[in-house]
C-alpha cells in the first residue's frame, strides 16, 4: 500500500501492520529502578555482584540507574508521549520480599501500585514480568537457583504480586531469559551470583522452568480467565557456513533455543542435548516425577527476545570443550559476529529475526510477542538531540522483518523495544545504552533519541517504510 505521508516520504509505500498490534516499550527493574535499599528493599544477587570487584565494567552498580523508583512518573509520561499502547516492567522480588520468602514488604508492593495506576491513568496497558534476574540474595545463599526449594518460593512471590496487582494488570510474565539466569549465571558466572559450575548451571535451568511451571499453576488457580501468562525466552538463529557442519547447528541451537522450549512443548528435555550433556555429571537427578508436568502447564503465548544470530562450526577436536556460556558444549566452535556490528560488537542481523519468528511458528502453538529486540550505541545528546542513525536503521530494519513474519503467516501479537531507556546493562554497567530515550546519569535529564522518534512515528501510523 502507498501512501502520501508527511512523516515519512511523499508516496513512500509503508508495511502496515494487523490493526490490534501491540506496540510498547520494555525496562526491567534492576536496570533502572536505582534506590536499591529503599522502603524496606532487600539485597539482590545483582546488588552482591555489582560491589564485588571486577564484576562489573567501571565498578558500576544499580545505583543510581535511572532513578525510576522516584522519578517512575515522569518516565511514563514518556511513555504516553511516544503514544506507545503497552510498557513492560518487571517487578523486583526483593521490594516485596527482601528475603525471598514470608514476610511481604508493603511499601515494595505499593510502588508497583502507583507503577500500574500511572501507566492505566495514560491508557497504557501494563504488562508485567516477575523475575527480572534480581533474585534476593537471602536465597542465593541457600544455593539460590541450584535449590529447588528456590522454585517455590518463586511461585509463592509470584502469587502475592499477582494478589495485588492482578485486579490491574492482565499480561503477566514469569521468568525473562531464563537461559541468562542459568547459564550465565551458574555456567560461566559473567552474570550474578557468579558461580562457575556448568553442571550446576544445567539445574538451576531445570529449577527456573520448574519455578516457571509453578508460578503459572499458582496464577491460573487465582487470575480471572482473561488472565494472558507467558513466559519470555531469548531465542537465537544459529548458523554455519558450511553445510557439513549441520551438527554443530544442531547443538548450540538445542542449548540456547530447544533445551527451553521443548519441556515447556511437553515434550521434555532434548534426548541429544541430554546425551551430549551427560559427560558433565548426572544433572537430570534434579528432575522430579511430574516436574516435566508442570512445566508443560498451558501458557498464553510466548515472548521472544531478539538481538543478533550465533554462527558455529564444527571444531577439529570433537572432545575440545567449547569456552563459553553453553554448559557442556564440545567440539563446537562460536565464530565471531561479522558484517555490521552494534556499538556492543553484536552482529546486525535483521533476516535472521525472520528466520526465527518463522522457526517459532513451526515449534509452538501460542502466539509470539516480541518482547525485546533493540541495539546499543554510544550516544551523545547535541542540541538537545541525539541522532542515533543506526540504532534507527535496526529499529526499522527489524520492524520489516517482524513485518514479513507477519505476512508470511507468523501470529506476532506485538512488539516492545529494548529499551525505554538507557540503563545498567549487567556486567557492561552503564556503558551500553540501549535506550530509545537518553539518560544523562548525571543530571538524569532524558532525551527522546531520533530512535525513539522513529518509533512514535511507526506506532502512530501502524507502519514501516517499506
Ligand atoms: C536481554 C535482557 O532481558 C535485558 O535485561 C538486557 O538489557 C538486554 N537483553 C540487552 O542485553
Amino acid at each position: 500500500m502507498t501512501a502520501t505521508d508527511p512523516d515519512t516520504q511523499v508516496g513512500q509505500e509503508l508495511l502496515r501492520f494487523p490493526p490490534d498490534f501491540l506496540w510498547g516499550a520494555a525496562t526491567a527493574a534492576f536496570q533502572i529502578e536505582g534506590s536499591t535499599t529503599a522502603d524496606g528493599r532487600g539485597p539482590s544477587i545483582w546488588d552482591t555482584f555489582a560491589a564485588t570487584p571486577g564484576k562489573v565494567e567501571g565498578g558500576d552498580t544499580g545505583e543510581p540507574a535511572c532513578d525510576h523508583y522516584r522519578r517512575y512518573a515522569s518516565d511514563v509520561g514518556l511513555v504516553a508521549d511516544l503514544g506507545l499502547g503497552a510498557y513492560r516492567f518487571s517487578v523486583a522480588w526483593p521490594r516485596v520480599q527482601p528475603t525471598g520468602a514470608g514476610v511481604v514488604e508493603e511499601r515494595g508492593l505499593a510502588f508497583y501500585d502507583r507503577l500500574v495506576d500511572s501507566v492505566l491513568e495514560h491508557g497504557i496497558q501494563p504488562v508485567a514480568t516477575l523475575y527480572h534476574w534480581d533474585l534476593p540474595q537471602a536465597l542465593e545463599d541457600h544455593g539460590g537457583w541450584r535449590n529447588r526449594d528456590t522454585a517455590y518460593r518463586f511461585a509463592e512471590y509470584a502469587a502475592v504480586v499477582h494478589a495485588r496487582l492482578g485486579d490491574r494488570v492482565s499480561a503477566w510474565t514469569t521468568l525473562n531469559e531464563p537461559w541468562c539466569s542459568a547459564f550465565l549465571g551458574y555456567g560461566n558466572g559473567i552474570h550474578a551470583p557468579g558461580v562457575v559450575n556448568p553442571l550446576g548451571a544445567l539445574e538451576a535451568a531445570h529449577h527456573l522452568l520448574l519455578g516457571h511451571g509453578l508460578a503459572i499453576e499458582a496464577l491460573r488457580a487465582q487470575a480471572p480467565a482473561d488472565h494472558r501468562l507467558s513466559i519470555v525466552l531469548n531465542f537465537s538463529s544459529v548458523y554455519a557456513d558450511d553445510p557439513d557442519h549441520g551438527e554443530a547447528v544442531r547443538k548450540v541451537d538445542g542449548l540456547q533455543n530447544r533445551f527451553f522450549l521443548d519441556p515447556l512443548n511437553g515434550k521434555g528435555y532434548p534426548a541429544d542435548v541430554v546425551e551430549d550433556t551427560a559427560w558433565l555429571g548426572d544433572w537430570r537427578h534434579v528432575v522430579r516425577d511430574g516436574d516435566l508436568e508442570v512445566i508443560a502447564a498451558p501458557i498464553d503465548w510466548l515472548g521472544v527476545n531478539y538481538y543478533s544470530p550465533a554462527r558455529v562450526a564444527l571444531s577439529a577436536d570433537p572432545a575440545h570443550v567449547t569456552p563459553g556460556p553453553f554448559p557442556g558444549l564440545r567440539g563446537v566452535e562460536l565464530l565471531p559476529p561479522r558484517g555490521d556490528l552494534t556499538g556492543f560488537g553484536w552482529e546486525i542481523n535483521a533476516e535472521a529475526f525472520t528466520d526465527l519468528l518463522e522457526r517459532l511458528d513451526r515449534d509452538v502453538t501460542v502466539p509470539l510477542v516480541v518482547t525485546e529486540n533493540g541495539s546499543a550505541f554510544p550516544d551523545t545528546v547535541s542540541g538537545g538531540r541525539v541522532r542515533d542513525v543506526e540504532r534507527t536503521k535496526y529499529l526499522v530494519d527489524h520492524l520489516r522483518s517482524v513485518h514479513t513474519a507477519i505476512a508470511r503467516g507468523v501470529d506476532v501479537r506485538g512488539y516492545f523495544a529494548w529499551s525505554l531507556l538507557d540503563n545498567f546493562e549487567w556486567a557492561a554497567g552503564y556503558s551500553q545504552r540501549f535506550g530509545i530515550v537518553h539518560v544523562d546519569y548525571t543530571t538524569q535529564r532524558r532525551t527522546v533519541k531520533d530512535s525513539g522518534h522513529a518509533f512514535a512515528r511507526i506506532v502512530r501510523h501502524n507502519a514501516v517504510p517499506a
